[in-house]
């Protein structure tokens, strides 16, 4: 039997003031950090789900932050509806500007305010629901998940890209000593927080489901042909699969 895991303080008032408060840097801190293959992950991840055989409109971005994993969507589609919900309105209000810059010739983006633990939309809506590096943060993944799943199509693609650990020993204790004792240091000392973000994001990524654990939370839920991919060393991994008709 495994014990479930110690959680972070995942309350929504915390999680919100947090991204609210590091939103004017997130961006250049995701790229810096992972030195810019945060880019590639979402990069990769879209074009995977572009191979998949459904028609790849309408989509929906579940902790769309400031819209990078969207605005990927549309740069790979071009066409189509696009959807982001998140409860940082600092992050989302980003988000909005960097959409406005891309000239998206019209396609309708829509990046909204809301609780993905509460989706403000109906039921088998979206072809594809995805989220990067979203649900690890939501107080509960369970509920996170059904939520998901509820508003994607029948057939639909429900997608989650996550950091992961890499299993390799030496790597994973290089990676743990960077994440744990060099990554928030810095994070901190860049994106003053009082919630410090950057000891948070270690902690909540070790706390989180390793990905086995969550390709079964997915099967449970009904969805089915779940592909599982890890990227750069397992760093992260994509997971996705579909919603049994
Ligand atoms: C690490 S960021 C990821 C942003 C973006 N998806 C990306 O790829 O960079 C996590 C996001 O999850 C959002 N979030 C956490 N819990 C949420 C919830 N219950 N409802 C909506 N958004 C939530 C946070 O506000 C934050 O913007």
């Amino acid at each position: 039997m495994t014990l479930p895991k110690p959680q972070p303080d995942k309350s929504p008032e915390k999680i919100r003031r947090m991204f609210d408060s590091i939103a004017p840097r997130y961006d250049f801190l995701n790229h810096f950090f992972s030195l810019g293959i945060d880019r590639r992950w979402r990069r990769l991840a879209v074009k995977q789900l572009l191979n998949e055989k459904i028609p790849p409109s309408p989509i929906l971005d579940v902790c769309c932050g400031t819209g990078d994993l969207t605005l990927e969507f549309l740069k790979q589609t071009k066409n189509g509806e696009f959807y982001g919900i998140d409860f940082s309105s600092e992050m989302v209000n980003i988000g909005l500007r960097k959409i406005k810059m891309y000239q998206n010739n019209g396609v309708p983006i829509q990046l909204t305010v809301g609780d993905a633990l509460s989706l403000p939309f109906e039921s088998d809506r979206f072809a594809i629901v995805a989220s990067a590096f979203g649900l690890r943060n939501v107080g509960n993944t369970e509920q996170g998940l059904r939520e998901m799943f509820r508003v994607c199509k029948p057939d639909g693609i429900i997608a989650v890209l996550e950091f992961s650990m890499p299993q390799q020993p030496v790597l994973s204790t290089a990676y743990r000593f960077y994440f744990r004792s060099v990554l928030p240091h810095i994070g901190q000392l860049l994106a003053r927080n009082q919630d410090n973000a950057y000891g948070y994001l270690p902690e909540s990524v070790l706390a989180f489901d390793e990905p086995e654990q969550l390709v079964r939370r997915l099967q449970l839920l009904g969805v089915t042909d779940i592909q599982r991919q890890p990227l750069t060393f397992g760093i992260a991994t994509f997971i996705w699969g579909r919603k049994k008709l």
